[in-house]
């Protein structure tokens, strides 16, 4: 008997943390408040407008999935180009993070984005902005 209700307390506690564990995920992102990351971090070179626009920095709308350096109009440098990456979520982390050592010799004067959730949180709106 005792043991049945250990047992039973034990897959209580195991729901438990299942049921908790997406609300403390660091890799779901909140869209919302990646808008206010990007506002103090990216806006002043990019744009996520659907017309395109470029700024100092290349238009930022529908980036997840491009292939890098290819948006149109925009003078990316040669490291970008040549980098051969494929804008997944996990790279523009990784970019967002340490922009120099993802693309050396990459043209984005941005000191990165340290906090894992101020990441997630941007990308969730770099995919969706309304
Ligand atoms: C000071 C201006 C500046 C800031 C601030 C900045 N970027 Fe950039 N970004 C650039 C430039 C310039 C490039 C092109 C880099 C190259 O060609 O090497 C770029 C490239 C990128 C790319 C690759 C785009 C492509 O089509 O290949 C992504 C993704 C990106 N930035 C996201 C961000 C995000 C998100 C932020 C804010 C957290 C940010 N950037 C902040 C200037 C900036």
């Amino acid at each position: 008997m005792k043991l049945a209700i250990a047992g039973g307390l034990a897959a209580y506690l195991l729901v438990i943390g299942l049921a908790a564990a997406p609300a403390m995920s660091q890799t779901g992102g909140d869209p919302d408040a990646g808008a206010d990351v990007f506002d103090a971090n990216c806006g002043d070179c990019h744009s996520l407008s659907p017309r395109g626009l470029n700024k100092k920095g290349p238009t930022l709308f529908r980036v997840t999935g491009r292939r890098a350096g290819t948006s149109p109009g925009f003078a990316f440098s040669a490291p970008m180009r040549a980098s051969g990456i494929v804008w997944t979520p996990e790279r523009i982390s990784a970019y967002l993070a340490n922009p120099r050592a993802v693309v050396p010799g990459g043209i984005m004067k941005f000191r990165g984005l340290p906090r894992p959730q101020d990441r997630a949180n941007v990308i969730a709106y770099l995919q969706h902005p309304d």
